[in-house]
């Protein structure tokens, strides 16, 4: 295997390899993946180690050229102010952008990350963590995804989509989108976001696609003019799959204050260690404090299992945040066939619903004012109470299942099925 050039001074070299051999002893055997290579788990020998070590560097030089590992200290952003919290009366009707794709990046073989630039040229102000609702043309019908944000705030409004097979918006994004491509995006949205607090300790556990909230979070994280401690646990299932491998390697160089852990459920298996990352081993590497604010994005069964470890140990749940990627809605129960009666008693208006169309639809076209965001039942923005009535739900959705038992419904993905009064 032929070692890659580098230009990186001796200094650097010599900061490097102590902070590898740092990490090397206190993890023992199993060292974790750290500066964009698998070190440790694939080298036996030191001459492995030090080819492994200038792959990642060169590597690291790519991303950063024309910038040393150590580098001058990232710019502070000032941080937008963001669209209010989930469960707030205030929150906002989602803002629809017409937006055009400047750039596609391809990270993996099946994972794209689509530049936007709004066409009337005026920014669109987000928190790291949030996502937009991306409205396509296909097949003759608008069909709505949510993607998150994967770039820092203050950056490039950018989404990143990981292509799903059979995936109806993933699939059409990965074949059919090109620079010049036009189209809607509602929000942005979520509550998928930091503390403002900038010496507030962050841990990260993300799976698959559920880097690209993350990563946003950390790349702004570490614009702030703070050194506390960041951690990521990764779990993907090997490396070429894994979304930013070489940006989170760049960051972890730049930065010593941030850690980052990386776990390839393949490799894991295929080396007969113990198979797919568990709740408790994300917790045990997530490696939480009283004060940190853990955020977590893969999916749900590592997410609660991970959040039940992290309460066993004492986080508050306050300090646990989770995204869900909810797949999309969809139509698993049976519409109403024909029109039906809508009373909204807050805002004194009787509206019809149209068959197909969603109680949120049925009211804004009848200039009802009703609270949305994503439209695709992930972020409780339309929560509405049904007082009287019959509605049905597309699931799976985000209600909890005490809002359920209280009467809430989503009014972006409810029908009514018969005359119904909404507390709105
Ligand atoms: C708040 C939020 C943020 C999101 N951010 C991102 C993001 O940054 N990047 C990204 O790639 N995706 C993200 N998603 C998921 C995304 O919105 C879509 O659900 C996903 O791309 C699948 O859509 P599709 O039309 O390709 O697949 P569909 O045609 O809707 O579904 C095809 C098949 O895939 C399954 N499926 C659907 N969604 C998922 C999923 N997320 N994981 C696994 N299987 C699924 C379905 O059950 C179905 O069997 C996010 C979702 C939410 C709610
Ligand atoms: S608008 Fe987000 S759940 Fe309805």
């Amino acid at each position: 295997m032929p070692v890659p050039t580098s230009t990186f001074s001796t200094r650097q070299r010599s900061q490097f390899w102590r902070r590898l051999q740092i990490v090397d002893c206190s993890h023992g055997v199993r060292l974790p993946w750290r500066c964009g290579a698998r070190i440790g788990v694939e080298t036996t020998g030191i001459e492995d180690r030090m080819r492994a070590v200038m792959t990642a560097l060169s590597r690291v030089e790519q991303r950063l050229p024309g910038r040393g590992m150590f580098g001058p200290a990232p710019i502070t952003i000032a941080r937008p102010n963001g669209p209010a919290k989930r469960w707030s009366r205030g929150t906002p009707a989602a803002t629809s952008t017409r937006v055009r794709v400047v750039s596609v990046v391809h990270e993996t073989a099946d994972a794209v990350t689509l530049v936007l630039q709004t066409v009337d040229g005026r920014p669109v102000p987000y928190r790291a963590g949030q996502y937009l609702t991306h409205c396509f043309p296909i097949d003759g019908s608008v069909v709505k995804r949510a993607y998150s944000i994967s770039e820092p705030e203050g950056g490039r409004l950018a989404c990143t989509v990981k292509c799903i097979e059979g995936g109806v918006v993933s699939g059409f994004v990965a074949s059919r989108i090109a620079i010049g491509y036009e189209y809607t995006v509602l929000g942005p949205s979520g509550d998928f976001v930091m503390p403002e607090d900038p010496r507030a300790p962050l841990a990260f556990l993300a799976a698959g696609s559920g880097i690209t909230p993350v990563i946003s979070m950390i790349e702004t994280a570490l614009h702030r003019d703070t050194v506390a401690p960041i951690r990521l646990v990764y779990a993907a299932r090997s490396e070429p799959e894994a979304i930013f491998a070489s940006r989170l390697a760049a960051l972890a160089i730049q930065n010593p204050h941030l850690s980052v852990f990386m776990e390839w459920s393949r490799s894991r298996s295929a080396g007969g260690a113990p198979g797919r990352l568990t709740g408790e081993q994300a917790a045990n590497s997530l490696s939480a404090g009283a004060a940190t604010h853990v955020f977590l994005c893969g999916p749900t069964a590592l997410m609660d299992a991970t959040a039940t470890a992290l309460h066993d140990r004492g986080l508050p749940a306050q300090q646990i945040h989770r995204e869900r990627f909810y797949p999309a809605p969809r139509h698993t129960q049976h519409l109403p066939a024909g029109p039906q009666t809508l009373r909204f008693a807050s805002s004194n208006a009787t509206v019809s619903q149209r068959p197909g169309e969603t109680i949120l639809d049925a009211g804004l076209r009848h200039g009802v004012r009703l609270d949305f965001s994503c439209t695709v039942g992930g972020c409780a923005a339309c929560k509405v109470r049904v007082l009287d009535g019959n509605v049905t739900v597309d699931e799976p959705n985000c209600l909890t299942a005490e809002e359920r038992a209280d009467g809430f419904v989503l009014a972006c993905s409810a029908y009514a099925l018969d005359s119904t009064t909404i507390d709105a």
